[in-house]
């Protein structure tokens, strides 16, 4: 929960900012999820699995993903920031974007991982460090929105002095 709050925010943009916070919650759980997967010593036996299992957890995150992107984009999360902090504009539309590369990156690297064809594929090292600076940026998106709503509403309402 965002705690401190000034008196003129709509029920309406607390609902949908908690609901934003709740999810970046839920996506930090799917990015541990996966960084264990990754961590995960592979060998010859368990190799089928363990890339069947990645696959599917990957184009599952990529799906919680867009919807929470939409969500933000679509559902009037980003339009209201916009609206309580215009001179943040430019910065929203940056985090936009952000969108667009991370979806477009976890798709390149779902295509490489089927790629993969046993344990000690030079292509596996590669995929993981790119899921590694993936799950970093994704981490640091999240945490710069995090930090954006707490300006906008601190600036609109004067709250902390
Ligand atoms: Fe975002
Ligand atoms: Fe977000």
């Amino acid at each position: 929960m965002f705690t401190k709050r000034g008196e003129g925010m709509k029920t309406s943009d607390q609902d949908l900012a908690n609901r934003i916070e709740k999810e970046h919650q839920e996506l930090r759980a799917s990015i541990d999820r996966l960084s264990t997967l990754f961590d995960a010593k592979i060998d010859a036996e368990g190799f089928v699995g363990w890339k069947l299992d990645l696959l599917w957890q990957l184009r599952d995150f990529q799906n919680q993903l867009q919807k929470h992107f939409d969500l933000e984009e679509d559902g009037g999360y980003n339009a209201d920031l916009i609206r309580i902090a215009p001179h943040l504009a430019s910065h929203v539309s940056h985090l936009e974007e952000d969108h667009r590369k991370i979806i477009s990156d976890l798709s390149h690297i779902l295509d490489n991982i089927k790629r993969i064809e046993g344990e000690r594929s030079p292509m596996l090292l590669r995929v993981k460090d790119r899921v590694a600076s993936l799950l970093t940026f994704i981490r640091e998106h999240e945490t710069e929105e995090n930090a954006i709503i707490q300006e906008a509403y601190y600036q609109d309402y004067g709250v902390g002095d």
